[in-house]
Order: structure tokens, then sequence, then C-alpha cells
């Protein structure tokens, strides 16, 4: 055997050797920053801001400046735990009208446009709008006593605001010095009122919690907030819901990874936020707010678990995070760990067989919840793709592989929904939640293309491309929630697929599945939710690209469908006659224009639980 003696190879090489050998506290000493760029995930700087890296460099360092995120790290041994970003600590609630309802630094007055005549329509297209503006209720009582500020301020901005037509679009604030205080005011659009519409208000909740959110956080400083909103709003369960879900899901901001001075903290000095209701009682908003604020939780969950880089999360610390949200469940979450011996047992080979390159040991994911009174109307899996990082395996990937931490959006998505469920606790229902979780590396023990994976059920599958690991995965996931758990009906979310992306774009998932009445199902969930979700051909006849010279399948289809081969290649592991749909969530996982996580699919999930107990 030849070695390779060009000069820069050898030098790295051997610099890699000598510090191996070195004890890891003095690692970082003698690694060279370019060498420390290349080999290190999360690359550390050298002053007090570090974040941290996988060598064993705090030893050397001033242990008092180090941030505290990453206490657990070690040279030798992965990170053991991710830590959570909670909640905003804004107090969300309900109040009537009353004579000081507007007795706050920030005063958001709700308006609905009203509903166009036909005639007006037409009259749109001929000429420009004249700016006429309508306030009613109690909105219109305040404009006069501002001498008709609101007014003025809805003429100002009448081409974006229109009296309000468009959810959540929220005009320019006002500084006002009344009764010897300075107040901000702003206008926030409710939609069009059009009560013979039955869904008119379908959408206004998230649409009013996410404008609270986001003005009370560019609004700095301010430290109490109401928003008036009127009568026709209402103040049903499902509104205020989706108002507190959507307010406290906006306001996340994932800081775990920032040194104190580059911290921010949305809507930082906000200590309470009051929604006045004209005309309505405040009869049992509570504990709809406290519910939307549950849900918010899932969503801040999932959010962090796609957010977190593979040094921090992989397949030991996801399942430290699966052990802790069944701690904070009052027990009605089980969480079970199984480890690699234990998947031998089950005969997981494809499970294990992606997992067989990585520094962190495969950790299958079992979270069973019961509902507190223990009555089960029906039992159900909920599986999600756990690959806390996709490199490709051998068919390394040659595009896009700074994004694989989010391969683990699926795992994201059930556990956030379980922690959701722990603390909403729905009735009726049990769930089996699964993640089979890994890591797509590689090293001498790795898999290589052509190699062969038996499955729990049985079935052999000719590996013909490393990077289709995820649906190998899930195989032996999916094969557990039928078999084992004896669930009647599943569903599955991964960042399955590119050709899903390629699509539907990145705004939707795609549901995959040959029963007619899960996918209705999964489709008025999306609907409630506000996550986009799109119904997929599972097209038998494709079923032929997945057939193997040599084994029962393989594990990629051709060049064209690949996000429907890879669907019909999930429907090889559960019972031909039990209800399963696979969603591929690779493209609404990601949020591309601001490189953070959705959260999608926490609630989907979340919802479609609570839909199977009732
Ligand atoms: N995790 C990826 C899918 C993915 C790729 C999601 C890019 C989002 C963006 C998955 O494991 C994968 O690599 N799939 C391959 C399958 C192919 C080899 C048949 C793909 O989509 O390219
Ligand atoms: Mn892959
Ligand atoms: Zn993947």
């Amino acid at each position: 055997m030849k070695f390779c003696s060009r000069n820069c190879l050898g030098r790295s090489f051997a610099t890699t050797l000598a510090v191996a050998s070195l004890p890891s506290q003095y690692a970082s000493a003698f690694v060279p920053n370019h060498l420390m760029a290349t080999s290190l995930s999360l690359v550390s700087a050298t002053n007090s801001n570090s974040i941290g890296y996988r060598g064993g460099s705090s030893q050397v360092r001033n242990m008092s400046k180090m941030d505290q995120t990453f206490e657990t790290w070690s040279f030798d041994e992965p990170c053991k735990t991710m830590s959570w970003t909670e909640i905003s600590e804004a107090s969300l609630s309900v109040a009537g009208l009353s004579d000081n309802w507007d007795d706050s630094d920030l005063v958001l007055i709700g308006v609905f446009a009203p509903k166009k005549e036909e005639s007006d329509e037409d009259e749109d297209d001929k000429k420009e709008e004249e700016p006429t503006v309508e306030i009613s209720g109690e909105a219109k009582a305040y404009d006069e006593k501002m001498g008709g500020a609101l007014s003025n301020l809805m003429i100002e901005n009448f081409k974006a605001f229109k009296n309000g037509a468009s959810a959540g679009s929220v005009t320019p604030t006002l500084r006002v010095f009344a009764d010897g205080k300075s107040q901000r005011i702003a206008l926030v659009g409710l939609g069009t009122l059009d009560e013979e519409k039955d869904d008119f208000l379908e959408g206004v909740g998230s649409a009013v919690g996410k404008a609270l959110a986001t003005t009370c956080n560019s609004e700095k400083k301010a430290k109490t907030a109401k928003i008036l909103l009127p009568e026709a709003v209402g103040s049903s369960a499902d509104i205020l819901k989706d108002m507190s879900t959507s307010f406290y899901s906006t306001l996340y901001a994932d800081n775990r990874f920032r040194s104190e001075k580059s911290k921010e903290t949305p809507a930082e000095d906000l200590e309470s936020v009051t929604i006045v209701v004209e005309g309505s009682s405040a009869d049992g908003a509570d504990a709809a707010l406290e519910s939307g604020k549950k849900l918010a939780k899932g969503v801040h969950m999932t959010k962090d678990i796609v957010n977190a880089p593979h040094n921090v999360l992989n397949s030991l610390s996801l399942a430290e995070t699966a052990k802790r949200i069944a701690e904070e469940s009052d027990g009605t979450i089980k969480c079970e760990i199984l480890g690699v011996k234990e998947c031998e047992e089950f005969g997981m080979g494809a499970f294990l067989g992606v997992a067989r390159a990585s520094e962190t040991p495969p950790q299958f994911i079992h979270l069973t919840y019961t509902p507190p009174d223990g009555v089960v109307k029906k039992k159900v899996g909920v599986v999600g793709k756990g690959l806390l990082f996709d490199t490709g395996g051998y068919n390394i990937k040659t595009a896009m592989m700074e994004l694989m931490k989010f391969d683990c959006g699926g795992a994201a998505a059930v556990l956030g929904a379980a922690r959701a469920i722990g603390q909403l606790k729905p009735e009726g229902v049990e769930v089996h939640i699964c993640v089979a979780a890994c890591e797509n590396m590689i090293n001498g023990k790795g898999v290589v293309p052509s190699d062969i994976l038996t499955a729990s059920n049985g079935k052999t599958i000719e590996v013909l491309n490393t990077d289709a690991e995820g649906r190998l995965t899930l195989a032996d996931a999916i094969v557990y929630c039928d078999k084992e758990m004896g669930c009647s009906s599943i569903i599955e979310l991964s960042t399955l697929t590119g050709a899903c992306m390629v699509a539907l774009g990145s705004g939707m998932s795609g549901v995959f599945t040959e029963n007619d009445d899960l996918a209705k199902e999964l489709e008025d969930c999306a609907k409630v939710t506000e996550e986009k979700a799109w119904r997929m051909p599972m097209e038998k006849s494709y079923n032929e690209q997945l057939k193997s010279k040599i084994a029962d399948l393989k594990n990629i289809g051709g060049r064209y469908g690949g996000a429907i081969t890879a669907g019909l290649f999930l429907q090889n592991f559960v019972d031909k006659k039990k209800p399963f749909a696979h969603i591929d969530i690779a493209g609404p996982v990601w949020d591309f224009n601001n490189g953070v996580a959705t959260g999608y699919g926490a609630k989907l999930v979340t919802e479609w639980i609570t839909r199977q107990g009732k």
C-alpha cells in the first residue's frame, strides 16, 4: 500500500495524530484554526464569547466566562442533554369591557372591514377606491375620545390596511399623551365582517395572536398591552386558544447557542396582555388560553429539536429529551428506550443498519400516552423520522448537507405533540409515539450500497442508496407500532424526500395514504391548525420500481416520482388493511428564508390525536 506523500495532507494527518494522543484538555491549544474549522461541527471562538465545541478545552479556559449551555461536553463523549427554550413569561388573559379597558402602555384596536355589496366590488375595478372609514362599537367611542385619531390612522394607511380587511395586518403606531400618560396605539385588521358566512372567523385567532406578539416585540419597553376586539369576534374557546398558541409560538427565539451578549428575548419587558372582548363574558376563557399555551409548548419543543445542531442533539440527547417529556406529563406518558440489544431482539435490522456508522448508539424511543381516567376507545400509533443528522452515508450528500440537522423534523413533530398531549390530556385515546433515533454517518462499519438488511417483519431490503436511509429506520418503527403495540391506525411524519419538495414546494407537506377516511381526517386537522398538507397519489404500478433482483425490496425507485415510491416502500411494513398515512414534511419543516425551524407538525399531530378519542 502506498501513502499519499503530498505535503499538505501529510501535515494535517500528523497534526491530527498528535492531537489525538494528547490528554483531551490540551487538545484545542494545539489544533490550528483551519483544522478546527473543518473537523469540528460547531466552530469555537477563542475569546470569552466562545460557545464551546467538541474539544475538552473548557479546562484551559476561564470557566466562569464560559456559557453554561454545553457544560456536559467532553472530547470523548457525545452531548447528553439538550436545553429547552422556555415559553414567554408574559401573561395572557381575557377581561370584559370596563371604563379603564384602555389603561396600558400599548393599546391595540381590532377592526373588521365591513362587507362590500357586490356592486361596490365592480366599482373597485373601475377606479381607485375612496378611503371611507367605518368603525363601530367601543372603537368608535375611543376614536371620538382621541379626536378622530383612529379614523385618520385608517385613512393614512388605507392602501395597506383597507378598513382592516386583511386579518393580522397592523398599522404604524401612534404615540399619544393622554391623562398624564404616554401611550402607543395601533389598529389590527380582523378581516371582512360577513356573518352570513360561517367561516368568516377562520384564521382570525391565530392572525391576531401573531400580530399581538410581533407588535409587543417591536414596541420596545412596553410592559402592558391590551387589545380590544369587537363583539363579532366573540370569545369562543377555539378562537382564544388559537390566539394564545400563536401569540406564544411567535415569541419563540432560540438563544440556546448564543453567549449572553448576543441573546435577544422577544418582547423582553412585556408583563401582561389583556384581551378585551366587547359584549361577551369571559367564561371559560382562561382555560382556553391555557390550552393554547400548552400547545405552544409543544411547538417550542418541535422547534428546539429541529434547530439543535447534531453536536448537541444526537440519539442519546433526543432520548433524554423524550424522558423529560414523560416526566412532565403528570404520569400520563410512560417512556421506554430500547438500546441496541433490545432492537436486535426485535430484529430491527433496517434501523440498526443505518445506525451502524455512528459515534452514538441508536435509541428506539417509545412513549405511551394513556388518558388520566384510563378509558381508552382507540389505540393509535404516531411515528417520526429521527435522523439526528443525515450525511447520506457512503452515498454522501453533495448538496444541502448543512441542512440535514433538520432530518429529525418528524421526530420533532411527534415529540412536540407528545409534550402538548402530556399537558392537554386528551380523552379516550392511547397513543404510541415511536422514534427510531440515529444518525446516518460514515465509518468502517457503515452500510455500503448493495448491502442487504432484514427488517423486523422479515422483509429483506437491498440498500442501493445509503442516502435513502429514512425509510429504513421508519420500516422498523412502523412494524413496532403495528405488530408489537397493535395500534389500529398509524400516522408517520418524516423529512423523507427532496422529491416531495420539488413537487409541492416548501410550504406544504405531502400526505400519502390509501385510506380515504384517514386522508379526510388529516385534511380537516391541517385546515384547523393552518399547517398546509396536500394528498398525493399512491400509484400501485410504481411498486415495480421497488423490486430487487436479489432481495424482497430495494430501497430506491427510479428517477421520477421519488416521493411516491418512498410512500409505497413504507406501505410494505404495515398491515394492508390498517389505516396508515405517511406525511412527507421535507419542505415545511424549515423556514428557508430565515434559516430556522417552523415547528411544523406539532399542532397537526396533536389535533389528530385529540380527535381520535372523540
Ligand atoms: N433527508 C433526506 C431528504 C431531504 C433531502 C429532505 C433534501 C430535505 C432536503 C433523505 O434522507 C434523502 O436523502 N432522500 C433522498 C432519497 C433518494 C436517495 C432516493 C433524496 O430525496 O434525495
Ligand atoms: Mn438521506
Ligand atoms: Zn434523511
